[in-house]
């Protein structure tokens, strides 16, 4: 590929980075070396996030499901799930409004609470 042909694409990658960078926001990181834990992640979720995503990740009347295509992990990475818990989510996908940050969850809980999403997303075919 020339360079030119190369500049688009670089600029859409970049178009995901920049609005948190914009915002001199920090992603945060969980522990190195933590291993994200599915089962701990699943009682996590219960408590802070089922009530709008559902506990089936199909969503309510107050948030969108997880087991849908915009949340696969090449468009919603990690990060975007550290960003939300830290600094909730302005309304850009949907229509539900916004979603407020949790607080009292740590990064740590954050990451288990991602690997649950990620288990059930692959389940349903989501990848
Ligand atoms: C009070 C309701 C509510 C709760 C509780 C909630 N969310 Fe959300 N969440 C939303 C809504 C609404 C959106 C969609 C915003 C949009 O794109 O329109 C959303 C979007 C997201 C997104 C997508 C972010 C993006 O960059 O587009 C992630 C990731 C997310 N939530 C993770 C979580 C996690 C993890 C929890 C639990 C720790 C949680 N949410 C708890 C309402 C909620």
């Amino acid at each position: 590929m020339t360079p030119a042909k190369r500049l688009p694409l670089l600029l859409a990658a970049a178009c995901f980075a920049l609005p948190a960078v914009a915002q001199g926001l920090q992603i945060p990181k969980p522990s190195p070396g933590l291993m994200p834990n599915p089962a701990a992640g699943k009682s996590l979720y219960g408590k802070h996030c089922a009530s709008c995503h559902g506990m089936d990740l199909k969503g309510t009347d107050k948030g969108p499901p997880f087991l849908h295509r915009i949340y696969e992990p090449s468009h919603h990475g990690n990060a975007a799930f550290q960003l939300a818990v830290k600094n909730g989510v302005r309304a850009h996908h949907w229509k539900f409004g916004d979603m407020p940050p949790v607080p009292g969850l740590t990064p740590d809980e954050a990451a288990h609470v991602t690997a649950f999403v990620r288990v059930e997303q692959r389940r349903a075919g989501i990848q």
